[in-house]
């Protein structure tokens, strides 16, 4: 029975609210990204219809997520709301930083209990020429609002570039412990044309990171999971845990617990494949109506496919870009 299987396989739901973003990561869009239509997006309250019924369902946690999800406007009402639902556990968000000063505060007394925050390099310059013209500076205070405002756990997120930001690993963890955050390293996926640089030339992967890490931590692998891709390592006496995510080296699809919502609507079975189904068409053709929404939900188990084929050497076969994903 398909709601059977899904209810064993999928307790995790990623929402992508917007693929807009103040920031154009290097690894993440091209130079002259074109962004949907804002008619094409789900409206708030689909958005907020589509989560209810996934925990439902039994989905358990929701991961909000973009392009940069507090570019959306009036977004915090997709968190108020989400976060009144009693069955939801983990309500996150993932975001680039740089809106957070606005928004940490409010998230909170939303009931979002984590935040996952990309950082990529300690150096200003760096920043901008990896984020096209962004300002590590305001990335650094959102931050700082974000552990002010008190979330259970905050976690750094770095994709690792050769050449770019790979020297930085051992400062990044650094700045981990003395903020007493968490931080992932994450090996860059395939996702889209980027045009910026050669994704072969530029793999690093995770192995090489906890090399060099090993130079100045010592890593003690642990059990630990917060049903994501991460693996996760501790360093005796600090509380900061080290995650790597490595699509590459490390395919984890057998244990993939997760589905994702892209902001059109489209919800993707695998990050790697094109198999998804279009619940906007779903939600619009049925208004308010929550039953057929999740029949649609539970069919789509039958396409859900065993894993992907990341090949970083060949021209990439899935031509959404992250952003349009869901990071
Ligand atoms: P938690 O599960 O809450 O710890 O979060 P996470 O680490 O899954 O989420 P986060 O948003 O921090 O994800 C970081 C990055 O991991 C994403 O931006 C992707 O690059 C990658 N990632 C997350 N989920 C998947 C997945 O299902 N498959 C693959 N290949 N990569 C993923
Ligand atoms: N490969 C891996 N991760 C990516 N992200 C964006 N583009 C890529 C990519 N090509 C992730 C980063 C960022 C999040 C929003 O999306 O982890 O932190
Ligand atoms: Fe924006 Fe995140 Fe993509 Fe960077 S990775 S361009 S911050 S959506």
């Amino acid at each position: 029975m398909l709601i059977d299987r899904f209810q064993r396989q999928v307790t995790y739901l990623r929402i992508s609210v917007t693929d807009r973003c103040d920031l154009r990561c290097v690894y993440c869009m091209s130079e002259n990204m074109k962004f949907l239509p804002r008619a094409s997006l789900l409206s708030l309250e689909e958005i907020i219809q589509v989560g209810r019924c996934f925990v439902d369902l039994g989905v358990t946690k929701i991961r909000i997520t973009g392009g940069e999800p507090l570019h959306r406007r009036d977004i915090l009402k997709v968190f108020r709301e989400l976060g009144e639902l009693e069955d939801l556990r983990d309500l996150t968000l993932t975001t680039n930083g740089t809106q957070l000063t606005r928004f940490a505060a409010d998230l909170r007394s939303a009931g979002v209990t984590r935040i996952n925050i990309s950082l990529d390099t300690l150096r200003p310059e760096r920043f901008r020429a990896l984020t096209r013209n962004g300002r590590l500076e305001q990335v650094l205070a959102g931050i700082d609002a974000a552990q002010r405002a008190g979330f259970d756990r905050i976690k750094l997120n770095a994709v690792v570039l050769k050449n770019r930001n790979h020297d930085e690993v051992a400062a990044l963890v650094a700045h981990a412990i003395e903020r007493g955050v968490d931080i992932s390293f994450i090996e860059e996926m395939p996702l889209g044309h980027v045009g910026e640089h050669d994704r072969a030339e530029c793999y690093y992967s995770s192995d090489e990171i906890r090399a060099d890490l090993a130079e100045h931590f010592e890593l003690l692998p642990t059990a630990e999971s917060t049903g994501g891709p991460s693996r996760y390592f501790r360093i005796p006496g600090v509380d900061t845990r080290v995650g790597f995510i490595s699509p590459h080296s490390h395919n984890f699809c057998d244990t993939c617990n997760r589905v994702r919502l892209t902001s059109e609507g489209r919800l993707l079975l695998c990050l790697g494949q094109e198999h998804s189904v279009d619940l906007r068409r779903v939600v619009r053709a049925n208004p308010g109506d929550d039953a057929a929404l999740k029949q649609a939900i539970v069919d789509s188990m039958a396409i859900k496919p065993q894993g992907h084929d990341f090949d970083i050497t060949a021209q990439p076969v899935i031509f959404r870009h992250m952003n349009h994903t869901g990071g």
